[in-house]
């Protein structure tokens, strides 16, 4: 069994910055096997770690609508899928990755869901270590494909509305009885120090912070350039912040 990290949170808040310096810190400890994915329909987790024109989950589940007719009788859509779903694997160097991307049509969502579930099932002993980069809101959860982490990572800005919606997703992760061993805030983009408020406010809901990451403009600097996350230097305090959260959880 890997150790599977997931990250949820508000939109915007962080999840794919965080996700991806999660992989950097992870390979740059040598602790492999990684895979990293990105469940999120509407993400970028390929770009933050340099990858470009990646195939997603979603875009095989369409070709196989859209061929699915012409499959003579008795042809195994399972294997079919199986076979597909080894090209949309990428292997990069250090870490391998999976992008979920969208599902075409009413009720695809599901099933992606159901594919991702098996994947996850058929994967598991060939990874030391998970990390998803969730979608915001809870659909995640309650369509279940965060169905059991190690630990879940609540992103949330330096913000009330960031913690709030991390608080929810927490409440619905735990009405859902998911198995979640360790559940926790990481407060991003922190000017200084985190607010007295704001750990007030965390404090309230009874989950701990993890840790706390800086504002920082170089993130910002390579976002706008569109580079890979894993070209920051090893002395970006956002790099050094979550080097230190990782270290902290494993
Ligand atoms: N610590 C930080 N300092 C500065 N900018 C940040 C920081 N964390 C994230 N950002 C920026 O905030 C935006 C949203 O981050 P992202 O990781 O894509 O959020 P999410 O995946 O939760 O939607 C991006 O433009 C990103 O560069
Ligand atoms: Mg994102």
């Amino acid at each position: 069994m890997p150790f599977n990290i997931a990250v949820s949170g508000k939109g915007g808040t962080g999840k794919t910055t965080f996700s991806s310096l999660i992989v950097r810190s992870l390979i740059h400890s040598g602790k492999k096997p990684i895979l990293a994915i990105d469940a999120d329909a509407d993400g970028n987790l390929a770009e933050a770690l340099g990858l470009n024109g990646i195939k997603t989950v979603g875009e095989v589940l369409e070709e196989m609508e859209q061929k699915i007719s012409q499959f003579p009788p008795g042809f195994s859509k399972d294997d079919w899928l199986e076979a597909k779903l080894a090209e949309v694997m990428v292997e990069e160097r250090g870490f391998d990755f999976l992008s979920m991307g969208r599902g075409e049509g009413p009720g695809c969502y599901c099933y992606v869901n159901s594919v991702l579930r098996r994947i996850m099932d058929n994967l598991e002993n060939s990874y030391t270590y998970l990390v998803m980069d969730n979608a915001a809101g809870m659909e995640h959860l309650s369509r279940r494909t965060t169905r059991e982490a190690d630990i879940l990572f609540l992103i949330s800005d330096h913000s009330l509305k960031g913690v709030q919606s991390g608080a929810r997703i927490a409440g619905l992760a735990k009405e859902l009885e998911l198995d979640v061993k360790t559940m926790g805030f990481v407060i991003n983009r922190v000017p200084g120090e985190i607010d007295p408020l704001i750990v007030q406010k965390v404090e309230a809901t009874g989950l701990a912070i993890l840790g706390s990451i800086p504002e920082d403009d170089q993130i910002g600097r390579f976002d706008i350039e569109g580079r890979s996350l894993l070209e920051l230097p090893e002395d970006n305090k956002v790099v050094r912040a979550v080097t230190q959260i990782v270290e902290k959880i494993l």
